[in-house]
Order: C-alpha cells, then structure tokens, then sequence
C-alpha cells in the first residue's frame, strides 16, 4: 500500500454530527466518482477516502477536506453528495479548486488560536483504523512509559502538572499515587465517559474520533497504578462512540494488545464498555461505581475515597476521557513539553464546547490562559446577529454566569474560580442581551432538580422549591425578599448536600444575583424582563423608536399577526399573536418588546 504521503485522501468527517448531515452518502459518491473515472490510473495515485473524526465544527457538515501530496489541504463546508462529481472532475482530475464550495476564511480563523493536541488526531486519521493509528504515533507513549518503573510513570504525570478534565481539576499524578498506594493486588481503572453536562461532547469527540488513543492513556495508567482491570463507563446515548471504541477494544484482543502480556511489554489489562442509562448524578464517582456494580446510581458518602475502597470495594482509580487522552501525549512528547503550554496552575490545553448566542458553536481546544474573548471572538467568530455580548455560563449547569466584563479573564481553573465560575468539564453557554439572566438561572436548577437522585431532602425539595421561587419571578409574581431566600437557600444547599450535584447545583442562582440582581429586582418590583425575555411579562409591541422598518419580524410569524410595508413601522395584532416569540427572536434591533 502506498505510504499515506504518496496518496490523495478525502478526508471526510464521520463523526455524529457528520453522518447526521449525510457523510455516509457523501462517502458512497466519492467512491462511486473514483470508479467512474478510474481516478487512480489517470492521476498516478492511489486516491483514498477516510472517514474521521469530529473537527470541532458540526454545523457546517459535512466536512471535506482534499489533500493532494505537495500541496495544501482545502477544505470543503456544507458538502452535499450532489457536490462531488465537481469536486472529483474539478479538484483531483485537474487540480483546479472549487473556490466557491470551500469553507470560509472564518475556518482558517476558527483553527488559527486553537491548539490541537488531544484533537490532534481527531479529523484526521481514520477513527476506525489501527493502521492509521500506528502511523500517527499511536502507542509511542506506553512503550516509552514501561521502559521506567511505575512509580517513574507517575512522577512523569505529576512533572506535566496535569489535572484532570472531568470537573474538580484534582492532579492526575497525585490521583495515580493514591491508588498505586493502596494495599492490594485486585485493583481497578475507570474512564468517567458519562458527559452529562448539557451541550458538551468533548468527551463523545474523542472516543468517536480517536478511541485507540484513549485505550493508550488507559494502558499507561493502569502500568502505573497496577490496576488490571479497566471500564469505559459511556452513556448509552453515545451509539457511534461505544461501536467505534468496542471495534478499537476488540481489535486490540486480537492483536495482543490488550489482555495478558500487553503489546508484548509485560503487563495485562483487561479493558471492557459498560453503557450507562445517561443520568447526570451517574458520573459523579460513587455513583458511577454503584451503577457499574449493578446498583442504582446513587452517591455514597466518602471517604473511604475510591482510591481506597472502590468498585467492588478495591482500589479504584476515576479519570476522565480528555484526561487519558492528556497521558499519552505527555509521554509522545515528555512532561517538560506538556508543562510548558499554558498557566502556572492549568498546564496543557483544554477542550471547550460553546454553544448560545455565538457565531461558530462547536468545539475548541486553546492553550490553558488564552482569554475569553480570543475564544469567543477569535475563534468562535463573536456574537450572532452582531449583538452585544453579555454573559458566559462556564463549567456547565453547576458552573457560574460571569458578565461582560468578564471577557477578558483567562480560561484556567484559578482564574474562572476567582471570577465566580468554573472550568468543569469546558462547557461555556455564551449569551447575548436577549437573554434573561433569571431565566438563565431557571434553565439550569431545572436541569439539576430533574437529576438530582432524591437520596437528601435540601437537593431533593430544596432544589424544587428554588425553582418554584425562580418561575414566580420570571412570571411577574415574585414577592419581596424572595432574592434574600434565594440566597438562604443556596448556601443552605451546597452545605447539606452529600454530592457535588447538590453541592454545586446552586451555583448559576448565586453567580446571576451576585452580577445580576437588579434583573432580579425589575422582575420582583417592576414585573419588567429588562431583556424582554421572559414569556409572560413580553408584551408584544414593535417600539417605534427602535424598529428600522427592516420587516424580519413580518417575515417569520406564522400566523400573519404583524402588518408591515417597505418603509413602514411593523404594528403587532395582538388578537393574532400567539406569543411564539419568533419576531422577537428575529428582529436584530430589539425593537419588540
Ligand atoms: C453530579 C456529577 C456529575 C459528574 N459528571 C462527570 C462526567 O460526566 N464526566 C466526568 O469525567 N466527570 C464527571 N464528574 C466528576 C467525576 O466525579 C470525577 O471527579 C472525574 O471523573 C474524575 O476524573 P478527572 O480527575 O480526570 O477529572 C461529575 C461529578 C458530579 C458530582
Ligand atoms: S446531593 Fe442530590 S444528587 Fe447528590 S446524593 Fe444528595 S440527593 Fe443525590
Ligand atoms: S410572537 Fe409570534 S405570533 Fe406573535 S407577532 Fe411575533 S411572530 Fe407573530
Ligand atoms: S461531527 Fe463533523 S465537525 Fe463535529
């Protein structure tokens, strides 16, 4: 077979995101081209079609990239089957590119701040293949790892200053130390692949795109701690991450890479998938433990800490998916490298997945430090519809909502803590001035009341009756002193808890009062949303001085309750009006309120 630099390849995002835009037909037509054209005869070289991972970018599906040896790859967005008889005709068989199909200059701009470690791989290889794999690194870094002793490994990890990925930032090395600590010889490995936080997929990206690579931090880890035997705990709803990890798992079975004598290198590993229902509380470590031993998935109170009395009650060491997928790069490059990119305290890079009111919505991995704004701006194109930025949600449902002026503040874990935040697991909810920052923190006590287990009565109905307070004041009916309660209760909750859930489940209430409480007072003495957000106090009229005639709100409402000319004021019918909300989502210039 021809080396890979010798050959023309299509590269051809196969990730969920991928296929849900019709990748797989995308795929049949290249080859179906290939053949028409017997393209490898008439272009002298082997053309090959690889179906990857995730880029980052899954609204602008399907992405194609052609790389023609000796020359730079282009990149094609939006491609449909009906575009590749040009793209084959044009591109490979006369090396004209389509400059009219190629993505925008905002891809080389999305790419351009980012650093791809973790992802490297991602986008590039075939997520299927161990050849592709074994020429792109692939277990460089555990056989370099058992050439030292464990202990060896471990100060290894503890040197590149990594921490882990999941949520709490806990140093790895140190994690590893206590389990390699413990007295035992049965001792078990868990990768935490739950990725409950609502809008984050950095997880499923990498199983889907490199699975191998994670199996390789998997093995260095477990060489580390003597750990034998591992689990991939994955959500069930990640159909395409467990096949393409369990066909990894299988293939490794039968190369020798997994098992007894892994790789030839003098220590076993035993690695299996269990799928979990795909409940938030599950990825919390003990309940993730319960629910692989059969159990329901409830939190118990530690310690004993799993390191010491885990799965099975044996030692047991949890480490996040993006995590493993750190170790083997810090033993490709060595841990002086991996220390050298980011702060002083969140060394490396991490992957972020933005979603909200942004332009590119999707994932990003930047250096640990770069700013808000460079990710928000830079790399994620600012603001949609141009609007004004006015918060960040960061760490996911249990995070904090920072505000503007918050832009500037560095993306690490110290610095995201001292603003009222959290890194979490990287998720980061951008929102613009349509967005209520009380309904902000309504959405998400939501989604943690809904999660929450029931085993303690303050995250149980303490959670409910926040949200009951939290809907009165998005309704108009919230009462004096219901901020003071609020607050009463948020501390009261985070106190009683017993698990993180519960613990941190207050956080977006808190973070909203403390940069946006006089929201809260329009809502409670005003019944006013000063973003005009909230459903029930809208009251559906165009304000003359803000509408520019423009005519976007006529346009989208469905049931024709807006009169509009060119040139003139748009007039709402309030007996028409169903409150859809469609117009005022549309119109650019808050002109309905
Ligand atoms: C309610 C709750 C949900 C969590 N969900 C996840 C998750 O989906 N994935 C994850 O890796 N960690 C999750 N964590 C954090 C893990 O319990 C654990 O700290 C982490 O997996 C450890 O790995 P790390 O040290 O590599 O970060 C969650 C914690 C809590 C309290
Ligand atoms: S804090 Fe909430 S989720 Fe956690 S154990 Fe208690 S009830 Fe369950
Ligand atoms: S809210 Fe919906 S139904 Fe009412 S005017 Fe606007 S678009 Fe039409
Ligand atoms: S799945 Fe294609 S870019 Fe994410």
């Amino acid at each position: 077979m021809a080396a890979i630099e010798e050959q023309i390849r299509v590269l051809i995002c196969q990730g969920t995101g991928g296929l849900a835009s019709g990748a797989k037909e995308v795929e049949l037509a290249f080859r179906a081209e290939f053949e028409k054209h017997g393209v490898d005869a008439k272009v002298g070289k082997r053309c090959t079609v690889v179906g990857t991972g995730c880029r980052g970018l899954c609204a602008n599906d399907v992405l194609v990239d052609i790389v023609i040896p000796g020359q730079e790859a282009v990149t094609y967005d939006f491609v449909k089957a009906e575009l590749v008889p040009q793209l084959v005709e044009e591109h490979i068989l006369t090396g004209q590119v389509v400059e009219k199909k190629k993505a925008g200059p905002y891809y080389q701009k999305f790419l351009e701040k980012q650093m791809r470690v973790v992802f490297s791989r991602c986008g590039t290889i075939d997520a299927e293949s161990l050849e592709d794999f074994l020429a792109h690194d692939g277990f460089v870094g555990i056989r370099k790892a058992v050439t030292m002793k464990p202990q060896e490994v471990i100060e290894e990890v503890k040197k590149s200053g990594l921490r882990g990925r999941g949520g709490g930032g806990f140093p790895t090395g140190v994690k590893w130390s206590f389990c390699a600590a413990s007295p035992g010889t049965d001792k078990y490995l868990i990768c935490n692949a739950d990725e409950g936080d609502p809008g984050a997929f950095m997880d499923r990206s990498i199983l889907e795109g490199d699975p191998y690579g994670l199996i390789e931090g998997m093995m260095i880890a477990s060489y580390a701690i003597g750990a034998k035997n591992g689990y991939v705990y994955v959500r069930a709803e990640y159909p395409l991450a467990i096949k393409r990890l369990q066909k990894a798992i299988d293939v490794c079975y039968e190369k020798g890479f997994l098992g007894k004598n892994c790789l030839g290198l003098g220590f076993d590993f035993d690695l299996r998938i269990k799928a979990g229902a795909g409940a938030f509380v599950c990825g919390e470590e003990t309940a993730l433990m319960a629910s692989i031993e059969g159990e329901r998935g409830m939190p118990r109170p530690r310690p004993p800490f799993p390191a010491v009395r885990g799965l099975w009650t044996k030692p047991t060491n949890i480490n996040n998916v993006e995590t493993f997928a750190n170790v083997s790069y810090i033993f490709y490059r060595g841990a002086e490298w991996f220390a050298s990119i980011g702060t002083e305290g969140t060394k490396g890079t991490k992957i972020f997945a933005l979603t909200g009111k942004i332009k590119h919505t999707g994932l990003v991995e930047v250096p640990a430090g770069i700013t808000m704004r460079e990710v928000i701006y830079d790399v994620c194109g600012g603001i949609l519809n141009n609007r004004k930025f006015k918060a960040v949600q960061a760490g996911g449902p249990s995070g904090g909502c920072l505000p503007g002026e918050a832009i500037d503040a560095q993306v690490d874990y110290d610095s995201l803590i001292k603003a009222g935040a959290m890194m979490g697991s990287g998720g980061l909810v951008v929102m613009d001035e349509t967005t209520c920052m009380v309904d902000i923190a309504r959405f998400f006590l939501n989604f943690t009341r809904m999660e929450s287990c029931g085993k303690c009565v303050p995250c149980r109905i303490g959670l409910k009756i926040m949200l009951d307070i939290l809907e009165r004041i998005t309704e108009g009916k919230g009462h004096p002193g219901d901020i003071d309660l609020l607050q009463d209760m948020c501390f009261d909750i985070k106190k009683a808890s017993l698990c993180g859930l519960g613990q941190t489940a207050p956080n977006p209430v808190l973070s909203t009062i403390r940069y946006f409480r006089h929201e809260y007072e329009a809502h409670i003495e005003h019944q006013r949303c000063p973003s005009n957000s909230c459903k029930s106090l809208l009251k559906f009229e165009v304000v003359e001085a803000a509408c520019k005639k423009c005519g976007l709100c006529f346009k989208v409402c469905p049931v024709d309750a807006v009169r509009w000319e060119k040139g003139q004021l748009a007039v709402i019918d309030k007996d028409k009006c169903t409150r859809c909300t469609s117009c005022y989502d549309a119109c650019r210039f808050m002109a309905i309120e």
